[in-house]
């Protein structure tokens, strides 16, 4: 049986904090104009809510990819769609829901700093920075979380449990 319990984190809090990181990145960006890039799936809902309250000339694209197969990381990284924008000499800011080993947003962060951008920066919603295996600087976090593994607000379990607004904690039982 698949159970999720109480809001680990409310649709305010969640809400709140992503005003916050969004006038930061604004301020950080005066004067300039970005390529925020949404990594589907995951990011599917920070994404949007994010971008409306970023203060600066911006253009929209996306990236898919996918690394976990149910809950366990498959170690391997596959690229479904590339960004449709040359990112050569500008600003991009990937937007991902969660970096949990890192593997994924590595790989793609390499791949995009391959095409020389002026600057790649990374926005995260959540970071279980306990479970780090790459090496990755992240410029915006939403929220630093246990060691659990959570689903709402665009992460799933096996693709379900994606379009809760709030973040809960999920376990399996017998
Ligand atoms: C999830 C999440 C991140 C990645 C984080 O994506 O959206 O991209 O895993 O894990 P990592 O830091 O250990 O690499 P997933 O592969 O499940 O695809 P999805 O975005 O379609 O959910």
């Amino acid at each position: 049986m698949k159970v999720i319990g109480k809001p680990f984190l409310t649709v305010e809090q969640i809400q709140r904090r992503i005003r916050e990181l969004a006038l930061k990145i604004s301020d950080d960006f005066n004067g300039k104009e970005i390529i925020a890039v949404g990594i589907l799936r995951g990011a599917f809902m920070f994404f949007p809510d994010i971008v409306r309250h970023i203060n600066v000339p911006m253009v929209i694209d996306f990236l898919i990819a996918s690394s976990y197969l149910k809950s366990q990381s498959s170690g391997e990284i596959n690229i479904f769609a590339d960004l449709r924008e040359d990112i050569t000499g500008r600003d991009v800011l990937l937007v991902e829901d969660i970096v949990d080993t890192g593997l994924t947003l590595k790989y793609i962060h390499d791949m995009l700093l391959a095409r020389n951008p002026a600057s790649l920066s990374i926005c995260t919603f959540l970071d279980k920075k306990s479970r780090r295996k790459a090496d990755l600087k992240l410029d915006y976090v939403g929220f630093e979380i246990p060691d659990t593994y959570v689903v709402g607000y665009g992460l799933d379990f096996d693709g379900r449990f994606r379009n809760l607004p709030y973040i809960s904690i999920f376990k399996e039982t017998i």
